[in-house]
């Protein structure tokens, strides 16, 4: 599925889908999103008309009947336009010539936009309905455009050879993006690619585990496995489920995959790369590989006395939990903390909570007690958004949109965020369910779609896209933030505020600690571990999975749960976000970036102290130049945009630390107390 990004074209394409990196997962091609122009609107009068724009029709919200079912994307039309329109390529010349190349772009661009909604559109179709009828429709228009992507990335690079010297920072920038992609020359490779990309995203998506003693009972990832992971405290049951999913999943994926990454390696070194993760790390526009990797490795190196303190105390609680399981001063076993993965900890926090005398307010049983239905967690963060002046919903979002898991035929669970591209068409799908963690993630894929409708109202299509993936993570997370805090629960009469003190607000940050910050070594890991993977540093016959685990043990103190076979496993690729191949750092980068965010809104509200206290519910001003940073979309570098908002212009882990610096004091005070060791090596 990706693959057609990755490997066919679509320099540009306004479409997205977004996923929350819990639940997951998606897209690619920002590398050339984040790149292009607003050229269109800045120099060229149409003489096309123009069918496809964006329209926002935000007044008559909400109203499901007002939607036309046939209003959506014709893909026989829409390649025939583009058969057509295709063959009227502008006459060039003169390649040095800017007149030409902007009437090329135009004309590059129009097409395109039509390509990127037809591929969002099948995409859609499929993850909501994975069927081989609508596999094979993907395969076939990855073939139809291929001719094209052939066609112009050459006379793009071309073009880019002059319009690099160019005086003109817009055109430089849309063509250095255009020339960096990447297409393919065989169509073998376009259909193995299309072919095992979707192989692997139908092994993720229908694999099931069977109970021991009954080959009969078997369950899927979600939502069973992925609930038991949450809430069952057996030792050996959880063991079951974490090596029945890594066992069945991986061993299936490891020899579709393999061959896969090949494929995808060979068809970047073909469009003049050294490797997958060199093209990986051009997109992300954070300097080049070397630069890159300091800066990722810095990052995390200033978190971790934070996150040595976290570990060394979950560790101790787990392991007096599980008396003489495993070693109180080595790595923690991936199966016990709450997640398949072992990325967020947060469900295990009943378990090993710092003050038991002030629990945090069940927000599970509060949805229940009051009733809530699916609907109404989305209505509610909907008034979120709506409160601090963002968008509503447009009634294509309440009617298309996948709200639960259907019955009647298999999907891709993972919550994301879909922009079609065309007349209003926001959608998620999430397989919801009435709980804390759907509580957040429908702010978070929501996020996404706010951002969608500000940079599509207010930039040219070439613009339409987030500044870079992790921003795209980073808003719905930093709204979600604030949705969970005391302070908003307090708002939403969930909580009682006399309820909250120190020992509540400790109980909050910890939390919030186990779902954020034990997330940053396990994003880094995936995304070190696939660089390897691409760069062939991994002999995959010897060391394929032990080099996963040595790499979860040295950065995140996280081991496997039972012993692993090299020969067979590949636990790597029992996370979603390998098959699927999507890049991962961007929900590292979000991570750190959502703090940026949440210490500029509360500065902007004035709040400089207890951040975690802050709730801009309702602040119409702090909403607006948020909205602002929104719109601009990807119409300036990542740096510029950051910096018009929070005023800086770098990643930076201090606002993470400032908003942890509370607990951090009491970890290190707490670990000393009760004698628990730091580190695990
Ligand atoms: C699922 O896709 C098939 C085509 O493979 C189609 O016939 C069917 O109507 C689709 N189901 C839904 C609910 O969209
Ligand atoms: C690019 O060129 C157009 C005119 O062709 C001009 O209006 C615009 O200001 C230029 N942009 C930059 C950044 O120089
Ligand atoms: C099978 O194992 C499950 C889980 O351990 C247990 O709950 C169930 O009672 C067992 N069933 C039988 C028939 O032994
Ligand atoms: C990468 O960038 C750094 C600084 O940004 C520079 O010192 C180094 O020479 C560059 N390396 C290559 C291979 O271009
Ligand atoms: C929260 O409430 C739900 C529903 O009542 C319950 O199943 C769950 O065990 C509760 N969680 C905790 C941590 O008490
Ligand atoms: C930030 O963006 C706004 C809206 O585009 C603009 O008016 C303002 O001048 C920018 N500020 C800076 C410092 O770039
Ligand atoms: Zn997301």
């Amino acid at each position: 599925m990706k693959n057609f990004l990755i490997i066919i074209i679509l320099l540009i394409s306004s479409f997205q889908f977004s996923i929350s990196n819990r639940k997951q997962n998606y897209y690619n091609q920002q590398q050339f999103e984040s790149i292009i122009i607003n050229i269109l609107h800045k120099y060229f009068t149409y003489d096309f008309e123009e069918p496809i724009s964006i329209n926002h029709n935000i007044e008559n919200n909400n109203d499901e009947t007002k939607v036309d079912p046939n209003d959506h994307v014709n893909v026989e039309l829409w390649n025939k336009l583009n058969e057509e329109d295709i063959k009227k390529m502008p006459v060039i010349n003169d390649y040095s010539n800017e007149i030409i190349a902007k009437k090329w772009l135009k004309w590059y661009l129009y097409i395109v936009q039509r390509y990127s909604q037809v591929d969002i559109y099948l995409n859609w179709n499929y993850m909501t309905n994975i069927t081989e009828e609508n596999q094979q429709a993907i395969t076939a228009q990855n073939l139809i455009q291929s001719p094209f992507s052939r066609l112009v990335l050459p006379i793009a690079k071309k073009f880019n050879e002059y319009m690099k010297y160019s005086e003109n920072y817009d055109l430089k920038r849309i063509f250095g993006g255009l020339a960096s992609s990447t297409t393919s020359n065989n169509d073998d490779d376009v259909k193995r690619i299309s072919k095992l990309g979707s192989q692997l995203e139908d092994i993720y998506s229908t694999t099931k585990v069977c109970e021991l003693n009954n080959k009969k009972k078997c369950y899927a990832l979600a939502p069973y496995l992925e609930r038991l992971m949450q809430i069952e405290k057996d030792y050996d049951r959880l063991l079951w489920a974490w090596k029945g999913w890594h066992d069945e999943c991986g061993n299936k994926i490891r020899p579709v995959y393999l061959p896969y990454i090949d494929l995808l390696n060979k068809n970047v070194k073909e469009n003049g790369y050294h490797d997958l993760a060199q093209y990986w790390i051009k997109g992300y526009g954070i300097g080049n590989v070397t630069g890159f990797e300091s800066i990722i490795d810095q990052l995390l190196k200033n978190i971790m006395p934070l996150y040595e303190q976290l570990h060394a105390y979950v560790r101790g609680r787990l392991c007096s939990k599980y008396e003489n399981r495993f070693d109180c001063n080595g790595p923690i076993p991936a199966h016990i903390l709450g997640n398949m993965w072992a990325q967020t900890w947060h469900d295990r926090l009943d378990d090993i909570i710092p003050y038991p005398d002030a629990p945090l307010i069940n927000i599970t049983k509060v949805l229940i007690e009051k009733k809530f239905s699916i609907h109404q967690l989305y209505t509610m963060a909907e008034s979120f958004f709506t409160s601090i002046g963002l968008y509503p919903m447009t009634p294509k979002f309440w009617a298309r949109s996948m709200f639960e898991k259907p019955t009647d035929r298999n999907v891709v669970c993972h919550g994301s965020a879909f922009n079609m591209g065309y007349h209003d068409d926001y959608r998620v799908k999430i397989c919801t369910e009435i709980n804390d963690d759907y509580f957040y993630t429908v702010h978070h894929e929501m996020g996404h779609i706010e951002y969608y409708m500000a940079y599509s109202e207010k930039q040219p299509f070439v613009y339409q896209s987030g500044a870079n993936s992790g921003f795209n993570e980073a808003i719905g997370d930093t709204i979600g933030m604030f949705a969970i805090s005391p302070a908003h629960l307090i708002k939403l009469g969930f909580l009682d505020e006399e309820n909250v003190n120190l020992h509540y607000e400790i109980n909050y940050l910890f939390r919030l600690a186990l779902e954020k910050v034990a997330f940053l070594p396990f994003s880094y890991v995936m995304d070190k571990y696939r660089f390897l993977l691409f760069r062939n540093e991994i002999d995959v016959e010897h060391e394929l999975n032990s080099k996963w685990w040595a790499l979860r043990i040295e950065y995140g103190g996280i081991m496997a749960g039972a012993p692993r076979n090299d020969k067979k496993n590949f636990d790597a690729g029992a996370k979603y976000h390998i098959p699927s191949n999507v890049p991962y750092l961007r929900y590292f980068f979000a991570h750190i970036l959502q703090f940026q965010f949440h210490r500029a809104m509360c500065r902007l509200q004035g709040v400089t102290k207890r951040l975690h206290m802050c709730d801009i519910y309702g602040n119409k001003y702090v909403g607006e130049k948020f909205k602002e940073m929104l719109a601009m979309g990807a119409s300036k570098s990542w740096p510029e945009i950051l910096e018009n908002f929070t005023g800086e212009n770098k990643l930076e882990s201090q606002a993470i630390l400032d908003f942890f610096q509370p607990l951090y004091n009491w970890l290190k005070m707490e670990n000393l107390a009760r004698g628990y060791p730091v580190g695990w090596m």
